[in-house]
């Protein structure tokens, strides 16, 4: 088992995954409103993500024999100016949920804890990728700007992006 201290944190953990991915699914929303299809689609892909984020915390305390306590999911933003605004956004997001992340290794560290650091480490790897991917799309979006061809290619471009579920042998 791990510590009600460390169940506490990642049934907290649980609940900002869902969070983020209720945030995704409304900017997927926006964009398919705004006739974004390709846009609405990465979004929808991130918010799959998120749900798999949530489950492997499930998962994890479960096979600890922990209890998982799912809590209600706080309303998120549902409409923004641009898509740089959306990236934006996500970008400041992901940094937060990094923060959460190393803290929840911290407390893992400073409970002995070596179980839930490893489970831990592929959370630190995922955030790197998260915010590489948001920071490499803000900057296709600023060279863009307000280039309409520029965003209809950019739109048919990650549109193409498929959900991957989580490796069975990485959990
Ligand atoms: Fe679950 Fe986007 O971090």
């Amino acid at each position: 088992m791990v510590s009600k201290n460390l169940e506490s944190a990642i049934n907290k953990q649980i609940n900002a995954e869902f969070w983020s991915a209720y945030l995704y699914l409304s900017m997927s929303a926006h964009f398919a409103n705004k006739g974004m299809q390709g846009f609405a689609n990465w979004f929808k892909v991130q918010f799959q993500e998120e749900q798999g984020h949530a489950s492997k915390f499930m998962d994890y305390l479960i096979s600890k024999g922990n209890k998982v306590e799912l809590m209600p999911i706080d309303k998120v933003q549902t409409s923004w100016d641009s898509l740089l605004a959306a990236y934006q956004d996500t970008l400041k997001h992901e940094k937060v949920v990094t923060g959460l992340i190393n803290n929840l290794v911290k407390i893992a560290r400073e409970e002995n804890d070596y179980a839930t650091e490893y489970m831990l480490q592929w959370f630190v790897n995922e955030q790197v990728e998260e915010e590489e991917t948001a920071q490499g799309i803000i900057d296709s979006l600023e060279l863009i700007g307000d280039n309409g061809f520029g965003i209809y290619t950019m739109d048919k471009e990650i549109g193409q992006r498929v959900f991957t579920p989580i490796a069975s042998a990485e959990n």
